[in-house]
């Protein structure tokens, strides 16, 4: 007994270490953000960081995951209870089409029912419809992202949305009808659209809406426009400019190339070149901040996985690291030409236990955040997925029920899957932001 006492004692005091100051903040009103330089700021002219995990809520059925495992309210808690101060909700730009074509299909039982099956739908159906009892089949896909909008609001929980596709499905293959401005499901003006909406609705319904993600992972396709950085910079500026009209308060993340994995270029001050022989050809552009409207909400993001398994030196994956969009963040880089915030919207691994110790990933990523002091947002929060289509793969992979090992959560959505993988990461990602 009193051994189990000594556990759970040592245990209380190393959770509440972990859980950090930024509970202190979370009632404040610190909206709108703006930035300044490398920093986000918050209405009080505070540094602001996100520390943040993804919920999903872009694949095909096309609501935030595990509603049929727990209710919203106790998702939502989970944030705070893990030290976090904000979520990165993906969304897909299909469900703006289908609201705007006011398709029948946008209830929940269709939502659901259309992806799983009658037999598997109905039972997911009721399982959502049983852990939360507000909706009922006819609740539409937007009412339940106001759900989850007005809840994250309550708690404190400041909300980014991110369009991580067009059609709604798992993201990111090459060639998947994604990927890249004028690709077979990446329609240009729906996709202003939709950002455009949900910018405005956002605003509108969610009191804690702060940013969103223009698009997730943008990265090179066979049949599409010209893949260059003028293209970029048509199509991006431009949705920009869409969000800004929404929403003059929301912060705007512009995503880089090759699925997000750099994006020098911009805080280099590069020329941004078309592509010979095909419609931009000898086009070019600079991205200069004070060209824009938004000149004080611009934020760029870059992801970081570990597919490599590596095992660099601290100093050495920090080096490779930075030469891929981080002179944004330092001032006294000769090189830099402008200066944004940085965050690193998506990183994270296997939670099994053993994988944070495997390579030096999660140890280098943590010094990354203590010197540049950089946002970040995990992915993810999800123990498992209603499903998962992943298109291109021999043959095409659709999953019901998926576990999610990667997820902060266990299957049921109910326990952290894996304490000492928080302890080496997460928290430490949170303890090396100071502020
Ligand atoms: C509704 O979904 C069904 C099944 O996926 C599809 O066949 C139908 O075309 C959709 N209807 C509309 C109006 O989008
Ligand atoms: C329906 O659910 C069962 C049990 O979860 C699963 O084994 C089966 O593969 C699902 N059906 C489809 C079509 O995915
Ligand atoms: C665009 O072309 C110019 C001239 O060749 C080159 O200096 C510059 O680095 C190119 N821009 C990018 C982003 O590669
Ligand atoms: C965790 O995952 C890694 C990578 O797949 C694997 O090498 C390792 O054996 C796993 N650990 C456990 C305990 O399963
Ligand atoms: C794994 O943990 C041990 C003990 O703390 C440490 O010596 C080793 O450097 C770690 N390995 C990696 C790849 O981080
Ligand atoms: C598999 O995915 C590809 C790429 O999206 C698609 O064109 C094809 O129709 C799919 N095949 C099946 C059997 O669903």
């Amino acid at each position: 007994m009193l051994l189990s006492k000594l556990v759970a004692v040592i245990l209380l005091v190393s959770v509440t270490e972990a859980i950090p100051r930024f509970l202190a903040k979370r009632a404040a009103p610190i909206l709108p953000l703006s930035t300044k330089g490398r920093d986000i700021l918050d209405a009080h002219g505070n540094v602001f960081h996100y520390a943040s995990t993804n919920w999903p809520g872009h694949q095909e059925i096309m609501v935030p995951e595990g509603l049929q495992h727990s209710s919203i309210e106790d998702i939502v808690a989970w944030f705070p209870k893990l030290g976090l101060n904000s979520v990165r909700l993906p969304f897909a730009i299909e469900m703006v089409d289908d609201y705007f074509a006011n398709s029948p299909n946008q209830t929940l039982e269709k939502s659901v029912l259309n992806a799983l099956g009658q037999s598997n739908g109905t039972k997911v159906l009721d399982q959502i419809l049983s852990k939360n009892p507000q909706f009922s089949k006819t609740t539409t896909r937007l009412q339940v992202w106001d759900a989850v909008g007005k809840e994250l609001s309550k708690q404190g929980v400041i909300i980014h949305l991110d369009n991580h596709v067009s059609k709604a499905f798992w993201c990111c293959g090459d060639d998947d009808g994604n990927g890249w401005f004028g690709e077979k499901y990446f329609h240009v003006e729906n996709w202003k659209r939709g950002l455009a909406f949900m910018t405005k609705h956002a605003k509108e319904n969610w009191p804690t809406f702060a940013s969103i993600g223009l698009r997730n992972e943008l990265r090179a396709a066979k049949v599409a426009e010209p893949v260059d950085w003028y293209t970029w910079y048509i199509h991006m500026t431009a949705a920009a400019k869409a969000v800004h009209e929404a929403d003059p308060g929301a912060l705007i993340f512009f995503s880089g190339l090759s699925y997000d994995t750099y994006i020098d270029p911009i805080p280099l001050g590069k020329t941004l070149n078309g592509t010979t022989g095909t419609s931009t050809a000898g086009k070019t552009a600079k991205f200069i901040p004070s060209d824009f409207a938004f000149e004080d909400k611009i934020v760029l993001e870059i992801h970081k996985y570990d597919f490599e398994a590596t095992q660099d030196n601290c100093a050495t994956f920090k080096r490779k690291w930075y030469q891929k969009g981080f002179q944004s963040m330092n001032p006294s880089d000769p090189a830099t030409k402008y200066l944004f915030p940085m965050v690193i919207s998506e990183w994270g691994f296997i939670h099994n236990g053993t994988y944070w110790n495997q390579t030096t990933y999660a140890k280098c990523l943590i010094e990354m955040v203590e010197e540049y002091q950089v946002s970040w947002q995990h992915w993810d929060i999800s123990g498992s997925f209603y499903l998962q289509t992943r298109p291109g793969r021999k043959p095409n992979e659709t999953i019901q029920g998926l576990e999610e090992f990667w997820g902060l959560l266990d299957y049921q959505w109910d326990d952290i899957r894996s304490p000492v993988t928080l302890e080496n990461s997460l928290y430490k990602m949170i303890a090396a932001l100071k502020s």
